[in-house]
């Protein structure tokens, strides 16, 4: 549809960003934080460990301020759960708990409102070397450190989030470091039981957030793209139903509804991998209810059917998920640019995205992470020209502005990252935030911060509520 007549953003609108805990905080082993399955990774080869990422543990305060300065409404952070319990369960670490109380006041001081992701990708080791989430404990363990958070931090933070790209973490979990695969014998089996049990922690939280927080808002955020067939083929389109139900819906089916997706039942089925659901399960999670769905967007999937020959492996990247023989098959789409580090661009495709979500389950969204990875340089005079970026994201937010014309209800864009942080897989030198950290990938430099072009053309956009977007 071509919009002649559009809206204007809602006044509340939550602008801001979005990090993660491990990336971004270092002080990883200090101050009596328990290491997490990231710390205990084998970091892939060229990139940085996680000890020292952009040291926001000890710049918290320097980094809210400039954040202060471009105006975030919000901004999205993660805590560490062996930050506060080092061994994952048991004895809470008070400096931990403290820390984060420092950067919710930090961010209230600066009339951002705290939006608290609760997992992101780091488990405790300790769990980990038990089984992680495997075992059915996992459920209770996870809603005992959302009740520490709710507990500690209810006062101040109102808006949660659960966890972070729980598709991305049973889709390509050996990729972002969060599972190993080696010697196990039907892997479907195994990271789909580990699902099970995130859905139903999920569900669990998502209750007690409401029990204990009744003014509280609470929703999941996983990676959502449509998926596009490869062609007008039938076959294309049902291969791109079944990635989409596998990749996207899955997750957002059981948030909202409490219900396996048909197909993706079916996909396990024919695996030999339906979970084991223990009595009461399906109520917890028909009963439990999200407030908004939170989802990051970096790009749409592109899938052709694959008759279940064994072929090369084509077109792969963190974004596509991989491919299934007999279900669907991975294709490059020809029509959309890539940034420097390979990742497709589809400004239009997350308005389709954002159209297709709220048609499915009719609940406000936020934008939880979208964003351009490059290598930013640094300049003599210490600018950081990032023209890239601030197309990348002007484009995207136009296609906000349409979607709530045709009636979406979005509450906020949190684009990745607030500040320079280390990638899942590809190190400090793939760049995302509108505040540049000096260091590179292995010398640390003075990690003095700097406002890229991007942080003043997004302070402006903030300013005006999204209806200037020119440079
Ligand atoms: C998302 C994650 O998948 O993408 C982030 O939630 C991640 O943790 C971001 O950093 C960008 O991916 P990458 O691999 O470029 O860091």
């Amino acid at each position: 549809m071509i919009i002649t007549k559009q809206k204007a953003l809602p006044e509340d609108f939550l602008w801001g960003a979005s990090t993660s805990a491990y990336q971004v905080e270092g002080a990883n082993l200090s101050h009596g934080k328990g290491p997490s399955i990231q710390d205990i990774k084998k970091v892939p080869e060229g990139t940085s460990e996680l000890d020292v990422c952009a040291d926001f543990y000890h710049h918290y305060k320097e980094d809210i301020a400039l954040m202060g300065e471009m105006g975030f409404k919000t901004f999205r952070f993660s805590i560490a759960w062996s930050r506060i319990l080092p061994e994952g369960a048991g004895a809470v670490n008070q400096e931990g708990i403290d820390f984060y109380s420092n950067v919710i006041d930090e961010c209230l001081k600066q009339g951002i409102e705290p939006l608290v992701t609760m997992f992101h990708f780091d488990l405790p080791a300790a769990l980990e070397k038990k089984g992680g989430w495997s075992r059915r404990e996992s459920v209770d363990e996870f809603v005992n450190f959302a009740k520490i958070l709710y507990e500690n931090y209810g006062d101040r933070v109102k808006y949660w989030l659960t966890i972070n790209e729980q598709n991305m973490l049973t889709l390509v979990g050996e990729m972002i470091g969060t599972c190993n695969l080696e010697g196990v014998a039907n892997k479907y089996k195994k990271l789909y039981q580990e699902n099970h049990h995130m859905l139903l922690a999920q569900a669990k939280a998502m209750k007690l957030c409401h029990d204990m927080l009744p003014n509280a808002k609470i929703g999941p955020a996983p990676n959502i793209s449509l998926v596009y067939p490869a062609s007008c083929k039938p076959k294309d389109i049902l291969a791109a139903q079944n990635f989409n139900a596998i990749r996207n819906w899955m997750y957002l089916d059981m948030a909202v509804f409490g219900k396996y997706n048909n197909l993706v039942w079916k996909f396990l089925e024919e695996h030999d991998a339906l979970p084991d659901i223990e009595e009461g399960d399906m109520e917890i999670m028909a009963a439990a209810h999200p407030d908004f769905i939170g989802f990051n967007y970096y790009s749409t999937a592109t899938v052709e059917w694959d008759n279940g020959e064994v072929r090369e492996a084509v077109f792969e990247n963190q974004q596509s998920g991989g491919s299934e023989p007999g279900v669907f098959r991975n294709f490059a789409n020809p029509n959309l640019p890539h940034t420097e580090f390979g990742w497709e661009i589809d400004p239009d495709g997350f308005r389709a995205t954002m159209r297709e979500i709220y048609s499915r389950y009719h609940l406000p969204m936020i934008v939880t992470e979208n964003g351009l990875g490059a290598y930013d340089k640094l300049t003599e005079d210490g600018k950081i020209h990032d023209s890239y970026r601030i197309e990348y994201l002007r484009r995207h937010i136009e296609q906000i502005k349409l979607a709530v014309s045709e009636g979406v209800e979005m509450m906020g864009y949190c684009p990745w990252s607030a500040i320079d942080l280390i990638s899942t897989h590809e190190g400090m030198v793939k760049r995302y935030g509108f505040i540049y950290v000096n260091r590179d990938e292995f010398d640390l430099k003075d990690m003095a911060r700097y406002r890229k072009d991007s942080f003043y053309w997004y302070k402006k956009v903030i300013e005006t509520n999204g209806a200037d977007l020119s440079d």
